[in-house]
């Protein structure tokens, strides 16, 4: 059982280079177990940064798609993350074309070990419980951008994984369907205390909506200034310490206005 403050990930400077050139130079963070009297909370982290920074490129290492270059990625007590430990939404929702949303959710499951009648059971509550299961017969072409998006995450969560990470998972949506996305996300991360979702997003706002972490990513300086090869973590802002930890109304704290101004003007300096 983890316990507040207990290591949840560990990121040690990672480098990654891809065609020879170094894409990630000197990436490290840790994520922390968080846990609040009588409450589950998962933690939810926000990955910021300009597009073509390494985001994505991190991504693939977290889930062990890529070896990086050289560094360490390890997960609690210090064990490296085992392969297939960790569930990743890529922004092409990977639904199947031809297929129906609980055929889609059903397959996810049998390739996480379950026997068709418990995958089915599964894929039924959860596109009940995320609003999908009305279009339970519909093939992915058939559903709207968010219903997409919410049935990739449902899609996920046919697999008992406690890392998710998601790849611009609030691009394309209208501000109903992101908040629902948000809502979904943090209902997601709090259904576990060690239950850790990464979010990669342009949207400052969205990150912050539902994020306790954020972390910034920017390209790497020399010490004269001039700019080198190579991204890393310049930049975190921890919204449980400056008291923005999600809760309902949010938005309407000066604080949240105050902080988004901040990492607007932070990341036009990256
Ligand atoms: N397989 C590859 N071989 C060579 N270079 C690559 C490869 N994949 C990505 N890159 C380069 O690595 C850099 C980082 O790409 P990445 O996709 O990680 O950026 P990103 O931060 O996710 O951007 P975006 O916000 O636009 O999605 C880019 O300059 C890209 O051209
Ligand atoms: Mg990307």
């Amino acid at each position: 059982m983890a316990k507040e403050g207990d290591v949840l990930l560990k990121v040690e400077d990672v480098r990654v280079e891809l065609g020879g050139r170094k894409i990630l130079d000197g990436v490290s963070f840790e994520i922390k177990d968080r846990t609040r009297p009588g409450v589950t909370t998962g933690q939810i982290v926000a990955l910021l940064g300009p597009s073509g920074v390494g985001k994505t490129t991190l991504l693939r290492s977290l889930a062990g798609l890529d070896t990086p270059t050289s560094g360490r990625i390890l997960g609690e007590k210090d064990v490296p993350l085992a392969p297939g430990s960790v569930g990743v939404v890529f922004q092409n929702y990977p639904l199947l074309r031809h297929r129906t949303l609980l055929d889609n959710l059903v397959v996810a499951g049998g390739i996480a070990g379950l026997n068709k009648s418990k995958a089915t059971d599964q894929a039924k509550a959860l596109l009940q419980r995320f609003g999908l299961a009305e279009q339970h017969r519909h093939f992915p072409s058939q559903l709207s951008g968010g219903q997409r998006q919410r049935a990739a995450i449902a899609q996920q969560l046919m697999h008992q994984r406690q890392l998710l990470i998601f790849d611009e998972p609030f691009s394309g949506l209208d501000p109903a369907a992101l908040v629902d996305v948000v809502e979904m996300l943090v209902e997601v991360a709090n259904m576990h205390d060690t239950n850790t979702l990464i979010i990669i997003t342009h949207d400052i706002r969205a990150a912050l909506l539902c994020s306790d972490l954020v972390f910034m990513m920017g390209r790497n300086f020399s010490p004269e200034g001039k700019p080198i090869s190579g991204a890393s973590i310049k930049r975190t802002y921890d919204l449980v310490e400056r008291g923005l930890a999600w809760h309902p109304h949010i938005e309407q704290d000066p604080r949240f206005g105050a902080l988004e101004l901040e990492i607007k003007s932070a990341f036009r300096s990256l």
